[in-house]
């Protein structure tokens, strides 16, 4: 399924998403922007009939061996066709190219398809932070994807080799990247907004 690498002219049909598919805790414009033109970024969308109907964002550091997976969203009426796979493969294939060895996101736990999608490529979880999700407050479950199996699985899956190979980073500027979690000794979450994922 065709994804294209999003600009930040994608901006207004990423925030109607936004909007659309995270009611109670959306990125503001300006959070969005900055992610979408942030050297360590990685977005990507998908379209239908020339109409944006996903997007997703990767972080990835110069250097940095670890990497999180930012947000995922399809519109309501083209989920469950692949859509959300296609995108999380193609952030996948981009940690990749960034000579990533682990990546991480958070995710609801009262999200159990997220959850099924992100097992299903090879996340486990691997903690916990209580009442992450502001004003909802519900948890986020951290999980973790090694990503070289991740990367041998797929090239197993597709007879060859994975996308863009290994040891080949990105031209990003230096960058902390979040520290992993675990579980029992979590930060307090966000003031406002869904964090990450
Ligand atoms: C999560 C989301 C991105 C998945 O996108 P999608 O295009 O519907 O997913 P796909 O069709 O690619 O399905 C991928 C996998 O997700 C899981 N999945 C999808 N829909 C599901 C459902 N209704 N129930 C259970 N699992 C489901 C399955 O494992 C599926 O794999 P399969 O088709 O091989 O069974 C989409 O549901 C969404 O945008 N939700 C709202 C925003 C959100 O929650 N984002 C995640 C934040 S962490």
């Amino acid at each position: 399924m065709p994804t294209r690498a999003a600009t930040s002219a994608d901006l207004d049909a990423i925030m109607a998403l936004e909007h659309a598919s995270f009611p109670t805790d959306a990125w503001s414009p300006a959070m969005m922007r900055e992610e979408l033109v942030s050297p360590h970024g990685w977005y990507v969308v998908v379209e239908e009939a020339g109409r944006l109907v996903g997007y997703a964002g990767l972080r990835a550091a110069r250097g940095a061996r670890d990497a999180d997976i930012q947000t995922i969203a399809i519109a309501e009426t083209a989920r469950g066709r692949g859509r959300g796979r296609a995108l999380l493969a193609a952030l996948l294939d981009e940690a990749v190219r960034r000579d990533v060895h682990e990546v991480f996101l958070e995710v609801r736990a009262d999200n159990p398809v997220a959850q099924t999608l992100y097992a299903s490529e090879g996340f486990a979880e691997v903690g916990r932070r209580p009442r992450y999700y502001q004003p909802d407050d519900v948890d986020a479950l951290v999980m973790q994807l090694d990503l070289r199996g991740w990367a041998h699985r797929r090239a197993e899956t597709r007879g060859g080799e994975p996308d863009g190979g290994s040891g080949r980073s990105a031209a990003l500027s230096a960058a902390p990247t979040p520290e992993p979690v675990d579980g029992a000794d979590t930060p307090a979450p966000p003031a406002t907004g869904k964090g990450w994922c």
